[in-house]
């Protein structure tokens, strides 16, 4: 392969590839939505869902799917889809340590960014899709 040819070979795939590279995600200007099985899951089955599920009935809140975290309870809903500032679940997550009522019970806290995506995540609409995907299994389970 003579140099001609092959160095604007090169510079062509070099830049195909960093465009590429670039394309966001969606092509709306805004971010893309978070997902509930990629992004929020994982904070709940690591810091909720041990104690918060059927057979760890804590609060009356069960959070292993979207059909017992949505459930009517005595105590009202857990989340409002769009209103995460009137949503237990995130409001127990910003209580001050020293409330009893702050989440997880030990640490009282979870990291600032998670805090912040359980938010935006309820702001969203707190979509929460029914099947495996929106299981979430608590550790014990499967120890
Ligand atoms: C070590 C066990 C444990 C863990 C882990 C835990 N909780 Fe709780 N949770 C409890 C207990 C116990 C209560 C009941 C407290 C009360 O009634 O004062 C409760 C109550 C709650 C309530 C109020 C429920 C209601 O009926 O209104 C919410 C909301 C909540 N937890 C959310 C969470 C979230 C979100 C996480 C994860 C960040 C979490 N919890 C982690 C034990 C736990």
């Amino acid at each position: 392969m003579n140099k001609g040819f092959f160095l604007p070979l090169l510079a062509w795939l070099t830049i195909g590839s960093l465009s590429t590279a670039c394309k966001p995600a969606s092509t709306s200007a805004t971010l893309p939505k978070l997902s509930f099985t990629t992004d929020v899951r994982p904070v709940l089955e690591k810091h909720c869902v041990n104690c918060h599920h059927d057979g760890a009935l804590m609060g009356d809140l069960k959070l292993q799917s979207r059909a017992t975290a949505f459930a009517t309870r005595a105590k009202g809903p857990v989340i409002l889809p769009g209103d995460p500032e009137n949503s237990p679940l995130f409001k127990v997550l910003v209580l001050p340590g020293a409330d009893p009522k702050a989440m997880p019970p030990e640490g009282h806290q979870i990291p600032v960014e998670q805090i912040a995506l359980i938010k935006r995540w309820i702001l969203e609409g707190a979509d929460w899709p029914e099947g495996p995907e929106g299981t979430v299994k608590p550790s014990q389970s499967l120890q």
